[in-house]
């Protein structure tokens, strides 16, 4: 959601914030803008649409020479996507320039405040409200001003700016709104996410809530919003730069899919040693493990969907009592929270605004959080009590594949580990989830392989206009998650349904042709799907169902099946899924969508 990218140093900059806010397109966005000193004033150019466009605009940036510049990809949230609406916004005289990421809430008044004392505005954003600000406070000092507004906006930001009279500092600030600021020999950089400058360095600061830095070509300063200098650390990033790219894949989501038995081998090995699960940075000791009486487990989106398969997972395999919300409810609904209850956030990106809210809401009322969270440093996982590290790598698809298996293991470790300490798992069924958990690598693989059969029945539905994923109990869980891969980026209406309650009303939507997914991986749960199954079929429904080998069965009710190799049905989710994930990419690439792009949609969701 929105990017912001910023350079100053030896070398041109516009070329560089133009490939670093290419490194950030996942995050979604509709219009993009750059501006760079040229030696005598700040140059700015902006426009509606993809980076291409402004690619285009500036010759790939050789129109704009510059050793400093600031640029930004805008997901609209105040005033339609449009190249006035783009960022960087600048005062009258384009002086002081500013891009933003985040939502400054008392922009209104801060408006009104300044139409009065002779302000005019061209743009419909909340950002031109801080240019102009800037101005109205600036006598020549950068850091006095920026506080001055800082201390006036009310919202969440993360900020780069540029004073023409001071072309050789570059500004950075940020609350709430993720960013980072970067250090090499050949200078220094801003960015909202780690990728964008992942080529040049690997070592970043983290801005804190209302810190403010200062960038120089050779070094970087930093501020409290009262002028006060301050001492920060850098943190190495370990990520490989080549995870952050396309290496030879269509698109990032196939790659990202085909990464999966890594990614799921990278979060169970490292915890694994000598056959037991060791969890570091969990931040509960045995006897806080122990003494857990409930579970509550809070996200967003895909995250959540491995938070309602953790339920499963935990209530059956450990009889703890779990509750599961997404964050944007929780937060809201002054949920009822115990001395003994643990709360577990899920994040990918680590700064979900919701997810981060949730975190801060249940730290009020004095309880501990976990985070599981794939980015390292990021808001969620600095403000959790501890953090257990999904080591993904970096994931640049919006439709989550990797993470979200990264997320099941996570879970189904820590489910083994609480089972262990608690006394419910003894050796034998320990080393047998065990030889299940370490062969779920290899399965999905497997499941790989299958992908030439699933594009071939893709393709048959690229026309679809409803689809309906039903299983129940973990099962259900896998559709809820099948069914908004799909629709996410396909745009196909898509609906999960736990498969006994489709006769309660849905199953009126079922006609002739339409596609059911039945996910049919629980043995417990098999014969009741197949009854739903029989349901839909009886009412015209094409059924594709997703088993475990050797229930040859199903094949007499279903139209279609895909076998997933045998497993502890609690894991059941971390295969079926695969199928799942290659069937919405191919229907994506069946109707020629830009597949890591969907429309309206960003990678980190920074607002609520
Ligand atoms: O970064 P997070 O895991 O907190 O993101 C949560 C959701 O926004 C995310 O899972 C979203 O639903 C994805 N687009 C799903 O593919």
């Amino acid at each position: 959601m929105c990017g912001i990218v910023g350079y100053i140093g030896k070398k041109q900059a516009a070329p560089i914030v133009l490939e670093g806010l290419s490194k950030l397109e996942y995050r979604g966005y509709d219009s993009a803008g750059i501006a760079v000193y040229d030696g005598e004033k700040i140059v700015t150019k902006k426009a509606a649409g993809r980076l291409a466009v402004l690619e285009n605009l500036t010759h790939s940036g050789e129109n704009m020479p510059g050793f400093s510049g600031i640029g930004h990809t805008r997901w609209a949230t105040h005033g339609a996507p449009s190249d006035l609406n783009a960022h960087p916004h600048t005062n009258k005289e384009g002086t002081i320039v500013v891009v933003h990421n985040g939502i400054i809430e008392n922009y209104m008044s801060l408006k009104t405040k300044l139409t009065d004392k002779g302000y005019s505005f061209a743009s419909e954003t909340d950002t031109e409200v801080l240019a102009q600000l800037l101005d109205y406070y600036y006598s020549g000092n950068p850091l006095q001003a920026i506080t001055k507004v800082l201390h006036r906006v009310e919202g969440s930001y993360a900020l780069g700016i540029m004073f023409a009279d001071h072309p050789d500092e570059l500004y950075a600030a940020r609350k709430e709104s993720p960013l980072i600021v970067g250090h090499s020999d050949e200078g220094c950089f801003i960015a909202s996410d780690v990728p964008a400058i992942l080529k040049y360095t690997r070592s970043v600061y983290y801005l804190d809530n209302q810190e403010i830095a200062m960038l120089k070509a050779d070094q970087v300063s930093f501020f409290t919003v009262d002028e006060e200098s301050i001492e920060k650390k850098p943190v190495t990033i370990d990520w490989d730069a080549n995870a952050a790219e396309k290496a030879g894949y269509e698109f990032f989501m196939l790659k990202e899919i085909y990464e999966e038995p890594k990614t799921v081998t990278d979060t169970i090995s490292p915890r694994i040693r000598d056959g037991k699960i060791e969890i570091e940075g969990l931040g509960l000791t045995d006897e806080e493990l122990k003494a857990i009486s409930r579970i509550h487990i809070v996200a967003c989106g895909s995250a959540y969907h491995t938070g309602v398969t953790a339920k499963y997972v935990i209530e059956g395999m450990l009889r703890i009592p779990v509750e599961v919300d997404v964050a944007s409810e929780f937060r809201y609904r002054d949920p009822i929270l115990s001395k003994n209850d643990l709360v577990i956030v899920v994040s990918q990106s680590g700064e979900t605004a919701d997810t981060l809210e949730a975190v801060r809401e249940s730290k009020a009322k004095g309880l501990k959080v976990l985070a599981i969270v794939n980015v390292v440093g990021s808001s969620i996982a600095r403000e959790a009590d501890s953090v257990f590290y999904t080591w993904a790598g970096p994931e640049i698809s919006v439709a989550t594949t990797k993470a979200y298996s990264a997320q099941l293991a996570a879970f189904y470790l820590l489910a083994m580990k609480l089972g262990r300490v608690r006394g419910v798992i003894d050796d034998k069924r320990y080393s047998e989830l065990m030889d299940y958990l370490c062969a779920l690598p290899d399965q999905i693989e497997l499941l790989l392989g299958q992908k030439e059969k699933i594009q071939h029945f893709a393709n048959r539905y690229v026309a679809a206009k409803d689809v309906f994923f039903i299983g129940r109990g973990i099962d259900y869980a896998i559709g809820l998650e099948g069914s908004l891969k799909l629709k996410e980026i396909s745009y196909i209406h898509s609906e999960a349904y736990a498969a006994g309650e489709l006769k309660h009303g849905t199953i009126s939507l079922i006609e002739p042709g339409t596609l059911v997914v039945a996910v049919a991986t629980q043995p417990e749960l098999f014969a009741k799907t197949l009854s739903n199954i029989k349901e839909v079929k009886a009412r015209g429904a094409f059924v594709m169902a997703v088993a475990e080998r050797g229930r040859k069965e199903i094949e007499k009710e279903a139209d279609y099946v895909l076998y997933i190799p045998h497993t502890d049905p609690f894991f059941a989710n971390s295969l079926a899924i695969i199928p799942l994930q290659l069937f919405a990419y191919y229907v994506s690439v069946g109707k020629g969508y830009d597949v890591d792009h969907p429309r309206n949609l960003a990678k980190s969701v920074t607002v609520e």
